[in-house]
């Protein structure tokens, strides 16, 4: 899958530098070319030997070296490349990135490339966290530089939080999407719907979901990284606005159906949002006062628009692929058939989202692809584990080549 695509490794200094070990030889397993520039902190943690022996080529280190820059200098070895990859990328490297600062050979090639760049950051949860680093990343995915992870769960430090680097299949993943399809989706029209929805009770209450707009957001970023026109309808989360997605930000149901028919027409939409089944039918004007009535408040609820089977059902500017999701607790399977029959739709994607899970507000997920067949029984695909990014990564992907069987017919 990736024959002959050439990529250059930086490895800055973090334990996770072990796990580039195994990326170098999985990457030469599909056929790519690995050139590895260390750091000088990374070599504490791996040697210039391990390296150049998994990638059977000379490890790069020192930007003032007489013989590298004889041989092989700094613009070449970005020139020579398809894609950089920064594996770990530490919080440090990623501030010299966002401050373009070049002051070994790694920020330097990074500086001086016009080439696609990937990192995958690796560090302690506090540092991953902190306002300088969260800046910086913000100021990396604005530059159109494409990040793969972190993952969440128990880091070498003790504590537990985000920040371990992305597994290797996660990364080889996200490199597959960078290379392999990069524009694939150019000219492609993506309505992506996310989050949760809030359905106000009064001025400052609401109904709500714990939705966390992790997965659509994901899903937006993926398709605009293919070169698809991607507009996002999310609901109310603490997710960034993607880089180079037009972003409508909405609260309710009934708004974020709105938000979609305008959007249309769009050649795939993707129903990733927690949309709330039912609204209040009369939220009141002013906050309900506990004072105000000898009896506890009732509230009527009405039935929200259902906006997967709404788009799915339209006779006009219907998208040519239109994809729920089935977040179940329990008969995934059998939920998910129903939907797909029930809702008309295309595609769904089915998880089982029962707290064992970790599926709602975790990093990372397992899918079933159900694709229906129309006259006959839904196809299943069945997903392994992967990141919430490699699994938009793969939907993605999957969709470039489906289109590309069945392109989508011009108007007239
Ligand atoms: O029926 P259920 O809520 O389980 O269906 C889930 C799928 O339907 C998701 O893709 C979700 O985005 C979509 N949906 C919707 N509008 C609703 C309810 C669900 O688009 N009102």
């Amino acid at each position: 899958m990736l024959q002959s695509k050439r990529i250059l490794l930086i490895v800055a200094g973090g334990i996770a530098a072990y796990k580039s070990l195994e990326l170098i030889r999985r990457l030469k397993e599909r056929g790519a070319s690995v050139r590895c520039v260390l750091t000088a902190a990374g070599a504490e943690f791996v040697t210039p030997l391990s390296l150049g022996a998994l990638s059977e080529d000379k490890v790069y280190t020192d930007l003032f070296s007489l013989t590298d820059e004889a041989e092989m200098g700094h613009i070449e070895l970005s020139r020579d490349a398809d894609l950089l990859v920064v594996a770990p990328a530490t919080a440090n490297l990623i501030a010299k990135m966002a401050a373009g600062i070049a002051d070994d050979l790694a920020a330097t090639v990074l500086l001086a490339t016009d080439k696609k760049v990937l990192i995958a950051p690796a560090m302690n949860v506090r540092m991953w966290e902190h306002a300088a680093t969260r800046r910086n990343v913000a100021c990396l995915e604005a530059d159109g530089i494409l990040c793969v992870g972190p993952e969440t769960g128990a880091m070498a430090c003790g504590e537990y939080g985000p920040g371990r680097m992305a597994e290797p299949a996660d990364i080889i993943a996200a490199i597959e999407a960078a290379l392999v399809n990069s524009g694939a989706l150019s000219g492609t029209r993506v309505l992506v719907t996310s989050g949760p929805t809030y359905e106000p009770i009064d001025p400052v209450r609401f109904i709500g979901n714990r939705s966390s707009g992790k997965q659509g957001h994901a899903i937006a970023t993926a398709f605009a990284q293919l070169g698809a026109h991607v507009t996002l309808v999310a609901g109310p989360t603490a997710e960034a606005d993607p880089p180079g997605v037009t972003t409508i930000h909405v609260e309710t149901a009934q708004q974020m159906l709105a938000a979609c028919e305008a959007t249309l027409p769009a050649d795939v939409a993707i129903c990733a949002a927690a949309v709330a089944d039912w609204r209040v039918a009369k939220p009141a004007p002013e906050k309900i006062k506990k004072g105000a009535s000898k009896n506890e408040p009732t509230l009527a609820l009405v039935r929200n628009p259902d906006i997967l089977a709404n788009l799915s059902a339209r006779k006009k500017d219907r998208p040519r692929l239109v994809i729920g999701f089935a977040a179940e607790t329990e008969k995934v399977e059998q939920n998910a058939r129903e939907k797909l029959a029930r809702k008309q739709c295309d595609w769904i994607l089915a998880n089982d989202v029962s707290s064992k899970t970790g599926a709602f507000g975790g990093d990372s997920n397992t899918l079933h692809l159900f694709v229906a067949k129309p006259g006959g029984q839904a196809k299943v695909e069945h997903w392994p584990h992967l990141s919430k990014s490699a699994i938009a990564a793969r939907l993605a992907e999957r969709i470039a080549t489906t289109l590309k069987t069945k392109p989508i017919k011009a108007k007239s």
